[in-house]
């Protein structure tokens, strides 16, 4: 399907495509001839998704801040849950994760060895020298929003403290990667050289994603990546970065009872943290955090 200049844009802004995306199209048209992996447009978002996206930012990093107030020792991580529900539903949104796939709670909940997808529990009570994952994806108008943060509870100890540390320099070293006509790559990259420079594994199955008018969009983002390789950065692009570090191996199974919860091979501790990023004009812009 070949938009003629004088068409009105793919994007939806009304004006002319030569006066809107043409040359933009054109530059992604180069990148791809040299055989580099570039987006569709269906995952360039408009002004107006961006706006979206960022409404329902702000109900996912609300759950978040409420559960920092609250979680503590002797917490049950169906309290967790019970907080994400509450506020996301006084804000007016809906949480993603019920029912998504079956997934049968509205956040993830995931306790030390615990990689991801952690299932909120009466059972799951949280003790002193934790680390938790909390795992929280909204949606608002259509719009999706994704962030995780770690926990600690009451005093943990220094090797697990390390872990949640290096676990959030290496989101915040993939964030500086951020950039128009930048690669995908470039972020798992310095992900990967970071985590195993602290002695550390990154996840090889689980990754980042596409996020913002569906919940996970192309494209799939892992960390075992060479710079200049993977997806071509383009402005509008919404995206997660949330590298699951571990302590040991980075080995994984998952849980054949609940067919969700994902542990460590080897039972040592594992880390994440997860924004959602768009890509501007001039660099990033973290969405949720
Ligand atoms: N929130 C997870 C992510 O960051 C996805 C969880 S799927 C669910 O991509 F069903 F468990 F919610
Ligand atoms: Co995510």
């Amino acid at each position: 399907m070949k938009i003629g200049r004088n068409d009105p844009c793919w994007c939806g802004c009304g004006r002319k495509y030569k006066q809107c995306h043409e040359a933009f199209d054109r530059k992604i048209e180069s990148f791809a001839r040299e055989g580099h992996i570039v987006p569709s447009h269906d995952i360039i978002k408009s002004p107006e998704q961006i706006a979206g996206i960022r409404e329902s930012a702000k109900i996912n990093m609300a759950c978040l801040d409420a559960v920092a107030e609250n979680i503590r020792p002797g917490m049950s991580t169906q309290e967790i849950d019970d907080i994400v529900v509450d506020v996301t539903r006084k804000m007016g949104g809906i949480a993603a994760p019920l029912n998504y796939d079956g997934f049968p709670k509205s956040v993830c909940t995931s306790v030390n060895d615990q990689v991801c997808h952690g299932i909120p529990s009466k059972n799951v009570i949280l003790q002193e020298g934790d680390i938790v994952n909390v795992d929280c994806s909204t949606i608002l108008d259509g719009y999706y929003s994704d962030s995780s943060r770690m926990f600690l509870i009451g005093e943990v100890s220094p090797e697990k403290k390390k872990l949640v540390q290096v676990a959030k320099e290496c989101v915040d070293l993939g964030l500086k990667e951020v950039k128009p006509w930048g690669f995908m790559g470039d972020i798992g990259a310095v992900i990967l050289e970071h985590a195993a420079a602290n002695g550390y594994t990154v996840v090889r199955e689980i990754g980042g994603h596409g996020c913002g008018l569906e919940f996970h969009e192309d494209p799939w983002i892992g960390y075992h990546t060479k710079r200049g390789e993977e997806m071509l950065l383009v402005p509008g692009m919404t995206f997660t970065i949330e590298p699951m570090i571990n302590a040991g191996t980075q080995s994984i199974y998952t849980d054949q009872e609940n067919g969700w919860e994902v542990y460590t091979l080897d039972g040592e501790p594992s880390a994440q943290w997860e924004y959602q990023v768009l890509v501007t004009e001039t660099g990033v812009e973290i969405l949720t955090y």
